[in-house]
């Protein structure tokens, strides 16, 4: 309540870019005060034994998660924990340095709960977040979003070369890895959800997971996904992930399509391109997550992530609900941090075991297994 009264206005006031930053500064800082640190987990943190998940291999406290772009260089990551989070992604990371885009590089939408962003994939690179990682032990499960640099000159067989050399370094570290596949960043405006470099890519990939996982533990390997595909795109995308035996999938990134904006067109037109998230990207995310589960029939794992949190008409556990029945097993949030601030986690996973209460299940497992059983009949629709 006080976040959304005094806090967000105050915040939406100053410009999105420099909070972004303080917000990392700051939680940088606190991350080194085991004071500070407690001090979070208590205020934001709940376990309850009824949200407790396993999902490939891994061992989650509850389903909501830190989508990739909030901490691109991996600062904050055990701050995230304490303040209640189940898992996180940090990146996308690319093998070289890479600076972005000049500013401004994101808008707020507030009349629609919605950010456009056009970082252009900045990295510190591979290497320093792999330092700066090296002596890391993560609190919750924490994947490693990686995506080719985003110089347009690499292209071809040197883009391979390049995603390839940062799976390298990063996968040893790593509690999963998350393949960024949706980012036009090569001279020939292609990315690697083009089935015709996805497979080429996604076998020379396999051979190189063969050999690391022969030195540390095997890892779950997950995509990616833009919303934006086509659905013969998708179909083709799904069957090269069967057939390399990929863990699962992000649905989605950012949208770049931009109906039924309340936003003024001409605020949209003078900031011009770039990827929107929150409540406008829900429906095409909701709508392809059923499709992925559908298609998979429940056998490739999901994690949902889009508008969670960002409609001001919900309880934000009913986004998440929503995404489970659709056929997630998991879900991630990046723009209902900004506008519900650090306690949505707490907030989402104390409204879901109302949820769950309401629904006579005793917990999350019992629901998937019950999910699981209604896949065979009713293609895993239970109802919400
Ligand atoms: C992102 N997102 C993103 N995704 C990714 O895979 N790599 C990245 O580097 C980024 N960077 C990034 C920056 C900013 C400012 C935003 C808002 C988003 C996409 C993000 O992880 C997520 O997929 C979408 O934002 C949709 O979720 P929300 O924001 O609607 O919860």
């Amino acid at each position: 309540m006080s976040y959304s009264r005094i806090a967000r206005p105050l915040l939406f006031a100053l410009d999105p870019e420099w909070i972004h930053r303080q917000a990392i500064r700051t939680g940088f800082r606190l991350s080194q005060s085991s004071l500070a640190r407690s001090v979070l987990r208590r205020i934001y943190n709940i376990q309850h034994q009824e949200l407790r998940l396993e999902l490939f291999g891994l061992k989650f406290e509850n389903p909501v998660g830190l989508a990739a772009g909030f901490d691109k260089q991996g600062y904050i990551y055990r701050i995230i924990a304490d303040i209640g989070f189940g898992h996180m992604e940090i990146g996308s990371i690319s093998l070289l340095p890479w600076r972005g885009n000049p500013s401004p590089t994101l808008l707020r939408l507030p009349r629609d709960w919605g950010l456009i962003n056009r970082l252009g994939l900045n990295s510190e690179g591979a290497d320093a977040v792999k330092d700066r990682l090296s002596s890391a032990r993560f609190a919750i499960p924490t994947g490693l979003n990686l995506v080719k640099t985003a110089d347009p000159a690499i292209a071809g067989e040197e883009a391979i070369q390049d995603y390839l050399q940062s799976f390298v370094r990063l996968y040893p570290l790593a509690d999963f890895i998350t393949l960024n596949l949706s980012c036009p960043n090569t001279i020939e405006g292609r990315t690697f959800e083009d089935p015709e470099l996805l497979a080429p890519f996604l076998k020379r990939l396999k051979d190189c997971e063969v050999q690391m996982a022969r030195r540390s533990k095997a890892k779950p390997v997950l995509v990616k996904l833009s919303p934006d595909l086509d659905d013969n795109t998708l179909d083709r995308i799904l069957d090269l992930a069967r057939d390399y035996g990929l863990s699962g999938c992000v649905i989605a990134n950012t949208t770049n399509r931009r109906e039924e904006l309340k936003t003024p067109g001409y605020i949209l037109h003078n900031f011009g391109c770039g990827g929107l998230s929150g409540l406008p990207l829900k429906k095409y995310v909701q709508k392809m997550v059923r499709q992925v589960w559908i298609k998979s029939e429940g056998r490739l794992p999901i994690i949902a992530c889009g508008g969670v949190g960002c409609d001001p008409k919900k309880h934000p556990a009913e986004d998440v609900w929503e995404y489970l029945n659709l056929g997630a097993s998991l879900v991630q949030l990046h723009t209902g941090l900004i506008y519900r601030g650090p306690s949505i986690s707490k907030l989402i996973n104390n409204g879901l075991r109302e949820i769950l209460s309401k629904n006579k299940l005793s917990s999350l497992t019992e629901f998937f297994a019950r999910r699981a059983d209604n896949t065979a009949s009713r293609a895993g629709q239970i109802p919400l």
